[in-house]
């Protein structure tokens, strides 16, 4: 934390309109509806201004916005859940805020501060009560964004930074039950590469993987597994999931190398199997141990984690041409185990013995 932290109260107006009668909330699409309200926020002249909460809308650019010619942008991801009418549940803000500020560290945008963070979710949530879809399996997402939002065309680091806070009701991800994700490895695209931007969360890195997920879902397949950028062997992540392998009684998860992006539910994941007494490692895996394993029948299970749909089951991998089968379509006993827990946990239902939750009262 540095001297451009702010500790401001936050000031609010409210909301006039609201437009939720327009939203089927039985038939939430992710990311396409937002509460009324957002929070905004202004670094000028070296500090962080007025934290301010007022009506979501349209904001004014121009085309010179530096963000939209460099790239110069982070932002996280994460979900608030509907305990009861007291109470919403955000799962793990600190940790988000914290890989908030190591993203913006990475991309020189200057580090925000956790009290200015948690206030902001808090009013938003109190606010924005009614948006909180209630069914099972529904959430609140909230997505805080922070780009440089200076005017001029050079490429150099920005001196102003637009900070906002948005969030958007979501439905449940598996209304129709699990749906195993095909995965296939990408022919000569690579993700990210040790000392680039791979393990921050911002925003070159998403438009960067379209393209090689174009050709994948073209090709049939849900998302690309990437490998890694030097040996193209190792097994790094999924679009927007870490992802996990149980081999025999071992959960083995891809080491933090610089290239793959920390996840918030990874960190659970491992620290839930530790728990449970499942050998847990975290190291380089490659994809012929993989398949390796798949073929003397001692792979279990792969599935990928991550804050939207916490754990999505993989069914085939196809990697050089050859295709490997896991659990038969279905999700696997240890995958629904950590589903289940995890997921009881956001929605109140499990004791919190981790510490993991952030209750609000509405
Ligand atoms: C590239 C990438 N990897 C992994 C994840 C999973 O991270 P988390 O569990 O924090 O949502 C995400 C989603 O945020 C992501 O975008």
């Amino acid at each position: 934390m540095n001297e451009t932290l702010t500790k401001t109260a936050i000031k609010i107006k409210q909301a006039e309109y609201s437009n939720i009668g327009e939203v089927d909330f039985d038939n939430l699409q992710f990311g396409k509806h937002f509460g009324d309200h957002m929070f905004e926020m202004e670094f000028r002249n070296g500090e962080w201004g007025e934290p301010v909460i007022k009506p979501f809308g349209k904001i004014e650019i121009t085309p010179a916005l530096n963000v939209m010619h460099y790239g110069q942008a982070v932002f996280e991801g994460m979900k608030a859940f509907y305990v009861d009418e007291n109470t919403v549940n955000i799962f793990r803000p600190d940790v988000h805020f914290e890989r908030f500020n190591n993203s913006a560290r990475r991309m020189c945008i200057p580090e925000s501060d956790y009290e200015t963070f948690i206030s902001a979710l808090e009013e938003l949530i109190r606010l924005d009560k009614k948006w909180i879809p209630k069914k099972p399996g529904t959430a609140m997402y909230i997505r805080p964004v922070i780009f440089a939002s200076d005017d001029y065309l050079a490429a150099r680091v920005s001196d102003i930074y637009s900070y906002y806070i948005i969030t958007s009701p979501v439905g449940a991800y598996y209304a129709e039950g699990f749906n195993p994700v095909s995965l296939t490895t990408p022919n000569g695209y690579v993700r990210a590469v040790k000392g680039g931007t791979g393990e921050a969360k911002t925003a070159g890195n998403y438009a960067a993987s379209f393209l090689p997920a174009k050709k994948a879902q073209q090709a049939g397949y849900t998302q690309v597994l990437w490998l890694d950028a030097i040996e193209n062997k190792y097994i790094e992540e999924v679009g927007t999931m870490n992802i996990h392998f149980l081999i025999g009684d071992t959960l083995i998860t891809p080491k933090l190398t610089g290239s793959v992006l920390p996840g918030v539910t990874r960190r659970s994941v491992t620290a839930l199997a530790a728990e449970w007494g499942y050998n847990v490692e975290e190291r380089k895996i490659s994809i012929d141990e993989v398949f390796e394993a798949s073929s003397n029948g001692t792979l279990k299970e792969v599935f990928g984690s991550g804050t939207a749909a916490v754990i999505s089951p993989v069914g085939t991998i196809e990697h050089d041409g050859n295709t490997i089968h896991i659990g038969n379509g279905k999700i696997g006993d240890f995958a629904q185990k950590l589903f289940d827990e995890i997921t009881g946990i956001q929605y109140g239902k499990i004791e919190d013995r981790h510490n993991w939750v952030h209750s609000v009262e509405v």
